[in-house]
């Protein structure tokens, strides 16, 4: 299939305005969440590759879920005396962004 350059203009400005109205959810930059995940790792392990069964691996998880658990961490629906606390002062970005680094840690 090929498209023109019409459409081609076309799905720009489109997927611009969603951007830039928000319809589309930030994408984490995985360089902003490898500094902003650093306190998560003193339990959470080094790039999210947890070894303590205590806390959950993190490395590989796909961002989608790791932002769903830490807003519902935020808004208290899920209930863990530390990761409320963890998560209570994050942005949508910094979570956006977290979430982005751990995903990208597949390998150890
Ligand atoms: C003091 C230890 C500690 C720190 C620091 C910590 N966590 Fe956690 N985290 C936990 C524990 C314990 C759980 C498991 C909670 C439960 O059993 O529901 C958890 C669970 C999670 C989960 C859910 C995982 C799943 O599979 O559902 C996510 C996501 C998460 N943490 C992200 C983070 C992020 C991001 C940070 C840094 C901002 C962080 N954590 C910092 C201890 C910690």
């Amino acid at each position: 299939m090929t498209m023109s350059a019409k459409t081609i203009t076309g799905l720009l400005v489109m997927t611009t305005v969603l951007l830039t109205t928000g319809v589309v959810q930030a994408a984490g930059s995985i360089k902003d969440g490898k500094e902003k995940a650093r306190a998560c790792q003193v339990c959470h392990g080094k790039g999210g590759h947890s070894k303590n069964p205590t806390y959950p691996v993190l490395a590989g998880q796909h961002a989608k879920y790791i932002v769903k658990q830490l807003k519902a961490f935020r808004a208290g629906t899920r209930k863990d005396p530390i990761m409320n606390g963890m998560a209570a002062p994050l942005s949508d970005q910094d979570m956006a962004d977290i979430a982005a680094y751990f995903e990208s840690n597949r390998t150890p």
